[in-house]
């Protein structure tokens, strides 16, 4: 009888055990495919007289139905079973996945480069603001009110109020002598400084030139200090950073707080001197500015100069770095775009 048949079927069906998802599509084949057991008695349901079909039909649909909800019920089991172990084999003691490091930036390794090597000789550092006043960055510096040097460091003036121009005495400071004069109106001699900072100069934004910039300026003020000690010093800071084989060359030139005043050239580094495109067929490079201080500028910081002489120095961080990096154009520093930073991984 085909109602017993159900029956007995049914109680299998109820009684479904699985522990696998191959078991479990074994059930499935055995009772629901073409050639399932269940589907085997809707054929034969063809046959059954009318009178019955009614209660049968319902029989077999409960059937199909209870198979399908046991098998459906079976597959969440396992799968829900399959991921609590998984969640039980987590390791959260596991160091995770590398995460991507940061790198420093070629100027600020240059920097600290520029730095050690005068450290190394007694040079401390100094820091002061970046907005400054006109007799800190020009007026103690010797630049006369209407001076034309003034005008040498085209300056970005800060209005006082909102809209109103000049006459103002706030600026960007321009280069960082300004820290010089702060750190000679606060300490007695002897005094070794280095003033590394960002600078400002209204300029057009080009590969070669931009509005702001990264000095490393030195101050030595002490008795007897001479023009061989500025040389001195300066020619050991060029063989310490571009090598041992590095040459100086002083050529005479103008600074209001400095004089004697003089540009420093070494011998270019990447043809070793014997000329080349990037020092022009000449062999030298310019790197820096410096000279003994003006008698004036020391007076005007309350510093006897007839009892004591100095040097100074200054440089542009961003023009040694494109000397030992060669990187020609000066906006990338500013970029802050990862595949350039990411060259200087290793350094
Ligand atoms: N302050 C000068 C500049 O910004 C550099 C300099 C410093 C020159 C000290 C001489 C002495 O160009």
């Amino acid at each position: 009888m085909l109602k017993d048949q159900i029956q007995s079927l049914l109680a299998q069906v109820e009684a479904m055990q699985a522990s696998s998802a191959e078991e479990i599509e074994a059930l499935r084949i055995q009772y629901l495919s073409k050639k399932g057991e269940i589907t085997a008695l809707f054929n034969d349901f063809r046959s059954v007289p009318s009178d019955q079909k009614r209660e049968l039909g319902q029989l077999l649909n409960q059937l199909r139905q209870e198979a399908e909800t046991r098998i459906n019920a079976m597959r969440e089991q396992i799968a829900n079973s399959q991921q609590q172990t998984a969640n039980s084999q987590l390791d959260l003691t596991r160091t995770p996945d590398p995460i991507a490091l940061g790198t420093r930036h070629p100027l600020s390794l240059v920097k600290e480069e520029i730095i050690n090597i005068f450290s190394r000789i007694g040079f401390t550092v100094a820091e002061g603001p970046e907005v400054e006043d006109d007799k800190h960055v020009y007026g103690m510096l010797n630049f006369a009110p209407e001076h034309p040097a003034r005008d040498m460091q085209d300056t970005f003036f800060i209005e006082k109020e909102p809209g109103v121009q000049k006459p103002t005495d706030i600026l960007l400071r321009s280069h960082t002598s300004s820290v010089q004069t702060r750190v000679m109106t606060s300490q007695k001699p002897p005094i070794r400084v280095l003033c590394p900072g960002r600078v400002y100069r209204n300029e057009a934004i080009s590969a070669r030139a931009h509005c702001f910039f990264h000095q490393v300026e030195g101050l030595y003020i002490d008795k007897n200090v001479s023009f061989a000690d500025l040389r001195e010093a300066l020619l050991y800071f060029s063989k310490e950073m571009f090598g041992a084989e590095t040459k100086i060359r002083l050529r005479p030139s103008y600074f209001p707080f400095t004089e004697p005043s003089a540009e420093m050239d070494i011998s270019c580094n990447i043809c070793g001197g014997t000329g080349c495109s990037f020092c022009k067929g000449t062999g030298w490079v310019e790197i820096l500015g410096c000279g003994m201080v003006d008698p004036n500028v020391l007076e005007s910081c309350g510093i006897d100069s007839k009892e004591y002489s100095g040097f100074a120095f200054g440089m542009g961080v961003e023009r040694i770095t494109n000397l030992k990096y060669r990187v020609k154009d000066l906006r990338l520093f500013s970029e802050n775009d990862v595949r350039f930073l990411r060259q200087f991984e290793s350094c």
